[in-house]
């Protein structure tokens, strides 16, 4: 359908903006929300391909923010349990969930293959970029 084809590709051209300028966002993708299902699925990405294209609710970072409606900051992956590896380079993520008429629909998932990036203003700025998101989805 051509309508979510170009969406895609907006989204495409988004994660690539931001991977190639700022330095320390290595991987740059969204996932959202797969049908009625309870899991989440990848749409446009930049960076390396993962093998975690489908991700069941409540399963690794991006799992448990489908849940929780909040942003997840992990500072040093190896630090946390509940963790799917995309690759053994990344050190740090971030994900920040992508409301809809105030519907969790999916997220913005960032790795990092420097250790302790993201501050505040990283979230504060992919709370954004999501809002502008919202509105191509809308
Ligand atoms: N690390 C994520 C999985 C997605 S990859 O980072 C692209 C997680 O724990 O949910």
């Amino acid at each position: 359908e051509s309508k979510s084809l170009s969406v895609e590709h907006r989204l495409e051209e988004i994660c690539t903006i931001l991977k190639e300028n700022i330095a320390y966002y290595d991987w740059v993708g969204f996932y959202f929300k797969n049908g009625d299902k309870d899991e989440l699925k990848l749409s446009s990405y930049a960076g390396a391909p993962t093998d975690h294209t489908i991700i069941p609710f409540g399963k690794g970072i991006c799992g448990q923010v489908a849940v929780s409606n909040e942003n997840f900051v992990v500072p040093d992956v190896k630090a946390q349990d509940n963790y799917i590896a995309c690759s053994i380079t990344v050190k740090a993520e971030i994900v920040v969930p992508l409301f809809v008429n105030g519907e969790n629909i999916g997220q913005i998932d960032i790795d990092s293959n420097t250790a302790n990036p993201f501050t505040d203003a990283d979230e504060r700025f992919l709370e954004w970029v999501n809002e502008q998101v919202a509105e191509i989805l809308n």
